[in-house]
């Protein structure tokens, strides 16, 4: 409980240092991409559909869908930072600053269905 306060706290000081060195924008969702290439595709689909083999297996839910989009960033960061059974937690291997891409590429392609 103690690590994933104190993991939401870094995520916070992140977002702040994002917010306000110049440069490095909610734009930066080229990162994200490729994260979520490397690491998400399998079960949610290049689009994010969750079409997949795996993802039907596992039922996964649209990430474009209103459901999960309405979620706030935070609540997105922490779904991915901690997991949601059967979904692996990636807080330890992303690390706050390539979660917060991946949120924001998430972001991205909703925006475009
Ligand atoms: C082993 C398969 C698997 C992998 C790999 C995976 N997920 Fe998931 N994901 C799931 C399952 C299962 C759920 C829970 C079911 C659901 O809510 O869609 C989930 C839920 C989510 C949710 C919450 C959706 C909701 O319902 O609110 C987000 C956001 C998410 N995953 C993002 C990611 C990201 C980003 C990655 C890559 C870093 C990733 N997932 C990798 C299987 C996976």
């Amino acid at each position: 409980m103690k690590k994933s306060i104190s993991f939401i706290t870094l995520l916070g000081i992140s977002f702040t240092l994002n917010v306000f060195l110049p440069g490095r924008t909610a734009a930066g969702t080229g990162e994200g991409a490729e994260t979520y290439k490397a690491k998400c595709v399998a079960c949610h689909g290049s689009d994010g559909s969750g079409n997949t083999p795996l993802g039907q297996k596992m039922k996964v839910r649209d990430l474009r869908s209103p459901d999960v989009q309405k979620q706030t960033d935070d609540e997105l960061s922490a779904i991915i930072a901690n997991g949601k059974p059967p979904m692996p937690g990636y807080g330890k291997s992303l690390g706050p600053e390539k979660i917060h891409d991946l949120v924001a590429y998430l972001r991205s392609i909703a925006a475009k269905s």
